[in-house]
């Protein structure tokens, strides 16, 4: 696990960015693994300014993301499938077609779980695997629990997932209690991961997922197991690390 400081919020999503830019350039058909959430946001904003002002292709790029709200439709404004659009796939020339994300309306969710690890394996995993991390040391929603789910699977959201996750609703109580979550086996395919943290909240989960021991209840630490994890981290949320 390789961790590089950055001054701050746009020194790490212009580092990261400059990675996920670098191996498009060098694969145009690479597949991207893509996360939700503030923290890659800024990310986002530095490859659509690639795209603009470089040249920046993604018309031959596949993206998986990894997670959904159970119950939220495309069209909802949490959802992340609006998420996506809003602030990555509508500014720049990806292909619609070309991007995956579970879908929270399933009926039968064992079938969507299953389908979209299998689109996984069929694309032959991601090129690079975009990341940010929950307080509580989740990656996707893969939340703290007894083991590590391998699955994509149907997930409780923990209670401090909901209560983070409150800022981008009108209420606490709107905030979906499940979500459809890539598992963990997907997520260590991927030939690089890149893991974002930004801020004092995350620095006691970035400081277990470096230091501690490989533990389920740090979701995270798992990414210890993985030959090639990149952590861009600001001063903030490295200062226990
Ligand atoms: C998002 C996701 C989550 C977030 C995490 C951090 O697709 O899977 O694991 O990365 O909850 O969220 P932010 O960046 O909002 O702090």
């Amino acid at each position: 696990m390789q961790l590089i400081s950055c001054t701050d919020y746009a020194d790490m999503s212009r580092k990261a960015a400059r990675v996920i830019a670098a191996q498009v350039r060098l694969k145009p058909q690479s597949v991207l693994g893509l996360a939700t959430g503030s923290t890659p946001v800024g990310t986002y904003k530095e490859l659509i300014r690639l795209h603009r002002e470089q040249e920046l292709d993604f018309s031959r790029v596949t993206s998986v993301n990894l997670d959904e709200y159970y119950g939220l439709s495309p069209e909802h404004g949490q959802s992340y499938h609006h998420f996506m659009r809003v602030n990555f796939f509508n500014h720049i020339n990806i292909s619609l077609g070309n991007t995956h994300i579970p879908d929270g309306l399933t009926k039968d969710v064992a079938k969507t779980c299953a389908e979209y690890d299998q689109l996984v394996t069929s694309l032959g995993g991601m090129d690079i695997q975009l990341l940010g991390i929950g307080n509580n040391g989740h990656i996707a929603f893969n939340e703290p629990g007894a083991f590590f789910y391998a699955q994509t699977h149907l997930v409780d959201l923990d209670e401090k997932t909901i209560k983070a996750n409150a800022r981008f609703f009108e209420s606490e109580a709107e905030v979906p209690r499940q979500a459809i979550t890539m598992g963990l086996r997907s997520i260590l395919s991927a030939k690089l991961i890149l893991l974002l943290a930004s801020g004092a909240s995350k620095a006691a989960a970035i400081a277990k997922m470096v230091k501690g021991p490989v533990d389920p209840q740090l979701p995270a630490s798992i990414l210890q197991l993985h030959p090639n994890v990149m952590v861009f981290a600001d001063q903030e949320a490295l200062a226990l690390a």
